[in-house]
């Protein structure tokens, strides 16, 4: 009795450990993700579709900014990196399956036309079919792509650079049939779909080049129309977490269907620095509102779709040391109302009694950089070469080596966030000092978040 009693109790125990084990598999937006092996995962602008139980996901290169490349994953975080399939420069390139000729399609823009590619196996070879064709004698730019339930797929693109078009495709997935929609007059670029219910919903972002800007969404239930107004998909003023949308994946899980929102985080001109930002979406099914929320690291359960985010302990960056001109200041937008600011190479911000697992942990960086305030402006090249976007903050644990921590510009009173790996011992004795490289200074510090 008793002993039967202790081993309800104990599995009753174990059952609760278990549920509040955080998650290991994490999905770190703005982390530099690695491949199996190893290596910087270099696919941008791209997709990934599901099929068989693996995630598959086309990108392209920018540190050749030729190639198009394969990675494929059983749970969107283990990435195997299946080489290059194309290496003629597909841009925005994306998957889509014909059921009626039971081959794989990338379908993306080569210049300014459409262009496919096709092979029997999803991991290629790929050979191109046809030459790349100019849809309705239009330019052809900023490829997106969307299938829908009843197996018909649609490409988005920006016809002449100011017009959102969205086109079916044929069912053998070379060519355009018909224009379902156009948005005139809308300079939109990197466009996504994706359908919830009944609800058809487009996100894409406006024209400031490698700078982010507000991403916004319409939303319909027809393709034909008509279409909502916009409306931004993140707060203001985060510039879409500093990310361009370029795919939405839909996960249908057993207890949940997630949207998932997938995002560049172009760094330019370090463009091989740029990272990824992949978000759960919400959705206001009264408004039909969308919102990529933030999530400094998630995991997603890709049988049920259920999202957890993992536990993290916060340190207020007010509660830390701070050495030379660095100082306390107030912000009403902050937790705690405070900030640390001033953090340079010689003035310093030293949080303590961290506490540590003794093996790599996540640590997230709450910070507020107010440099180049541009809003949604339409930029040039030479304008975004002009502008000051990065703060470069160095993190020291223990005394060690500093480490780079880039804090993109967010905007006033933004507080955003840049996770990094840590090494933290185990214990409470972890110590973290923030200082910088930069000319200016690093970001102002509102708080930790250790994971
Ligand atoms: C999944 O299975 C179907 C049916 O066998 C096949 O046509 C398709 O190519 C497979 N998908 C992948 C990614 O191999
Ligand atoms: C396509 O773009 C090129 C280069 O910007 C331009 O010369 C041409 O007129 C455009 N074509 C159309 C149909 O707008
Ligand atoms: C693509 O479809 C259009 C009609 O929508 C047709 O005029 C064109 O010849 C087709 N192109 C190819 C390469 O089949
Ligand atoms: C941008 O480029 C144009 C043409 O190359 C040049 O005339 C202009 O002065 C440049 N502007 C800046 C701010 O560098
Ligand atoms: C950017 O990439 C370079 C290598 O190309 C690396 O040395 C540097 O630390 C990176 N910067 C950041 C902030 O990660
Ligand atoms: C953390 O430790 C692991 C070994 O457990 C090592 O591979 C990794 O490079 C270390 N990372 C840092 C940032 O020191
Ligand atoms: C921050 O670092 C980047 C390279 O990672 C560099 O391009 C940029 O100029 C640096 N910013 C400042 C203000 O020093």
């Amino acid at each position: 009795m008793t002993r039967l009693l202790f081993l309800v109790l104990s599995l009753a125990l174990s059952l609760i450990c278990s549920a509040q084990t955080n998650p290991t598999k994490l999905i770190v937006p703005g982390a530099q993700w690695r491949d199996t092996d190893g290596n910087v995962i270099d696919a941008r602008g791209g997709g990934v579709v599901q099929s068989n139980g693996s995630f598959y996901w086309v990108g392209g290169t920018v540190g050749s900014r030729v190639g198009t490349v394969v990675y494929s994953s059983p749970d969107l975080v283990t990435w195997t990196n299946h080489g290059s399939v194309f290496a003629s420069g597909m841009g925005r390139p994306k998957f889509v399956f014909s059921e009626t000729t039971g081959l794989w399609q990338i379908v993306g823009q080569i210049g300014r036309q459409f262009a496919v590619l096709s092979s029997a196996n999803i991991l290629g070879p790929y050979s191109q079919v046809g030459t790349p064709i100019s849809p309705f004698g239009v330019n052809f730019t900023d490829f997106g792509l969307f299938q829908d339930t009843d197996g018909q797929a649609y490409v988005l693109y920006s016809a002449d650079h100011n017009n959102l078009v969205v086109s079916q495709l044929t069912l053998d997935r070379t060519n355009l049939t018909k224009v379902m929609h156009q948005f005139s007059g809308v300079g939109l670029e990197s466009p996504a779909m994706f359908k919830d219910g009944n609800t058809y919903y487009v996100i894409g972002s406006h024209k400031s080049a490698f700078m982010t800007n507000n991403n916004v969404v319409y939303s319909a239930q027809s393709l034909t129309g008509p279409w909502s107004v916009q409306s931004y998909i993140a707060p203001m003023g985060t510039r879409t977490w500093n990310s361009q949308s370029t795919f939405a994946l839909t996960i249908q899980g057993s207890q949940t269907t997630t949207h998932l929102y997938l995002g560049d985080r172009w760094v330019y001109p370090d463009l091989p620095n740029s990272t990824y930002v992949w978000l759960p979406m919400t959705i206001n099914q009264v408004t039909k509102g969308v919102q990529a929320v933030w999530n400094d690291a998630f995991s997603i359960n890709v049988e049920t779709g259920v999202v957890t985010t993992p536990k993290a302990t916060k340190y207020e960056a007010e509660a830390g040391k701070v050495t030379g001109s660095a100082s306390v200041a107030s912000c009403t937008t902050c937790s705690g109302n405070q900030l640390v600011t001033g953090i340079g190479a010689t003035s310093t911000l030293t949080i303590s009694n961290v506490a540590g697992r003794g093996e790599p942990q996540w640590v997230s960086f709450h910070y507020i950089n107010t440099d180049g305030l541009f809003g949604d402006l339409t930029l040039t090249d030479n304008q975004t070469l002009a502008l000051v976007k990065q703060r470069n903050a160095t993190v020291s644990l223990n005394g060690g080596t500093p480490m780079p921590l880039a804090q993109y510009d967010t905007n006033a009173g933004i507080v955003m966030s840049v996770p990094l790996q840590m090494n933290l011992t185990q214990g409470s004795g972890n110590a973290i000092t923030i200082a910088s490289i930069d000319r200016q200074a690093a970001g102002d510090l509102d708080y930790i978040l250790v994971y």
